[in-house]
C-alpha cells in the first residue's frame, strides 16, 4: 500500500496558513538550488517571449541536441517532459505491464502513478540502519516473483545515499535476466554526475532514465524535465505524451541553463561546502543522527523520541519549513529531510534548532 502522498515545497499553502508571504519562510522542504536560477536562463525566458505567439517546438529539436552534446548522446535517446513527474505518469501507460517493485524509502509518485493506471505494486524496503543499501540476492529472489518495472532512485531521495555505477549495473543485469524494466529516477544526479548510468542503460531496450531540470537548475516553478533511453522505448514514451506539454520558456530556459557552466560549477562547490558545514554542526546535537549525503539534501533522525511532526510545527514557529518524513514508506516517525541552502539560511536553520533543543 501506498502511504499518503505530502511533498516539500508546499510553501502557498504554508505561507497562507500562517498568514506570511512566501519570502518570510525559509524553505528546507523542497531540495531546491540554492543559488536559485542562472542569470543565462532569467535572459533566454526574457528573449523567448515574443515567440510565445507560436505554439511551443513539439519536437523539442534545440533542447534535445543541447542534452544530446552535453551527455555525450543522441536526440532520439531522449525524451522531454513538462517535468520528470509528467514522464512517471507516462510510463505505466508506455510499459504495458501490470506490476511493480519499488525500491523504498523513495518519491511517492511512482506508486501514484502506478494506482492510475491500475498496477500493482510492491516495495522492497531498505533500512537507514543498513545506511539504505540493498541486498542484491533477496532483490534477485524479489525480482523472480515475476515484476514487469523495477524503480531505483539514485541518488536516492530521501535518503541521499548514492549508489556506484558497479552497483547499478549489478541491478541492470538482474532485471535483463527477470525480464523486468529499471526505471532509474537520476533527478538529483546533477549534483555528482560522473556516477549516472545514462551510458549503461541506454544500450539496451530495458530500461530508462529519469532526469529532471527543476532541482539543480532552480526552476521548479517552470517545469521540465528528461528521459533518457534506449531509441525504441523513447519513440515509445513520446507518443504516449500529450502535445505541447513544454512550453516555449521552459524549452528556452533549458538551452541556457545548460550553457551556464560557470554557474553549474559554482551550485556544485556551493552545495558541497554548504554540506559539509551542516553535517559537521548538526552532528553537534547529540540527539540527531545525520546520514551521509551525495547531494543537496539530508536526511536527519531523531533519537531522543521527539517525532519529526512536533520538530516541524516547532521550526515552523520560527518561519521555517522542513519534511516530515513520516509519510515514507519505511521509515519511522523520527526522520527529516532539510534542503542545502543559503549560508545564511543554514545558520538560521541551526539556530532555530538550537532554540527548540536548549
Ligand atoms: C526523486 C524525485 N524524482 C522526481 C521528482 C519530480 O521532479 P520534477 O517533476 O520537478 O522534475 C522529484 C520531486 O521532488 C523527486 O524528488
Amino acid at each position: 500500500m501506498y502511504r499518503n502522498h505530502d511533498h516539500g515545497g508546499n510553501i502557498f499553502d504554508v505561507a497562507q496558513q500562517l498568514g506570511l508571504a512566501p519570502s518570510e519562510i525559509a524553505d528546507f522542504s523542497a531540495s531546491i538550488n540554492p543559488l536559485g536560477l542562472s542569470p543565462m536562463v532569467k535572459k533566454a525566458i526574457v528573449s523567448a517571449l515574443d515567440s510565445l505567439v507560436h505554439y511551443p517546438d513539439n519536437g523539442h529539436r534545440e533542447l534535445k541536441q543541447a542534452l544530446a552534446d552535453h551527455h555525450g548522446l543522441s536526440p532520439a535517446n531522449l525524451v522531454i517532459a513538462n517535468g520528470s513527474t509528467e514522464l512517471i505518469y507516462n510510463l505505466p501507460a508506455t510499459l504495458h505491464g501490470r506490476r511493480a517493485l519499488i525500491i523504498s524509502p523513495s518519491f511517492s509518485e511512482y506508486a501514484r502513478a502506478l494506482a492510475r493506471h491500475q498496477w500493482e505494486w510492491h516495495h522492497f524496503t531498505l533500512s537507514p540502519e543498513n545506511n539504505f543499501l540493498p541486498d542484491l540476492k533477496l532483490l534477485e529472489q524479489a525480482l523472480y516473483r515475476g515484476y514487469d518495472a523495477l524503480y531505483l532512485c539514485n541518488p536516492s531521495n530521501p535518503g541521499g545515499v548514492l549508489y556506484p555505477r558497479q552497483t547499478i549495473e549489478q541491478i541492470h543485469g538482474l532485471c535483463i535476466a527477470s525480464g523486468t524494466v529499471l526505471v532509474l529516477d537520476e533527478a538529483f544526479m546533477d549534483f555528482c554526475e560522473d556516477a549516472s548510468a545514462k551510458h549503461i542503460i541506454v544500450r539496451r531496450d530495458n530500461g530508462i532514465v529519469l532526469r529532471s531540470m527543476t532541482k539543480f537548475f532552480g526552476i521548479p516553478g517552470l517545469r521540465l524535465g528528461y528521459a533518457v533511453s534506449g531509441t525504441d522505448l523513447a519513440e515509445r514514451l513520446n507518443e504516449t505524451g500529450v502535445p505541447w506539454s513544454v512550453n516555449t520558456l521552459a524549452q528556452a530556459a533549458g538551452v541556457a541553463a545548460l550553457k551556464d557552466s560557470e554557474h553549474n560549477r559554482q551550485t556544485i562547490s556551493h552545495v558541497r561546502r554548504e554540506r559539509d558545514f551542516l553535517v559537521d554542526s548538526l552532528s553537534g546535537f547529540s540527539h540527531l543522527k545525520v546520514y551521509p549525503s551525495h547531494t543537496n539534501f539530508l536526511l536527519v533522525e531523531i533519537t531522543n523520541g521527539m517525532t519529526s511532526s512536533e520538530l516541524k510545527n516547532r521550526l515552523l514557529q520560527q518561519r521555517i519549513m522542513i519534511r516530515d518524513c513520516s509519510s515514507f514508506e519505511g521509515l519511522s516517525p523520527f526522520f527529516f529531510r532539510i534542503a542545502i541552502r543559503t549560508t545564511e539560511e543554514n545558520k538560521r536553520l541551526l539556530a532555530a534548532l538550537k532554540n527548540t533543543y536548549p
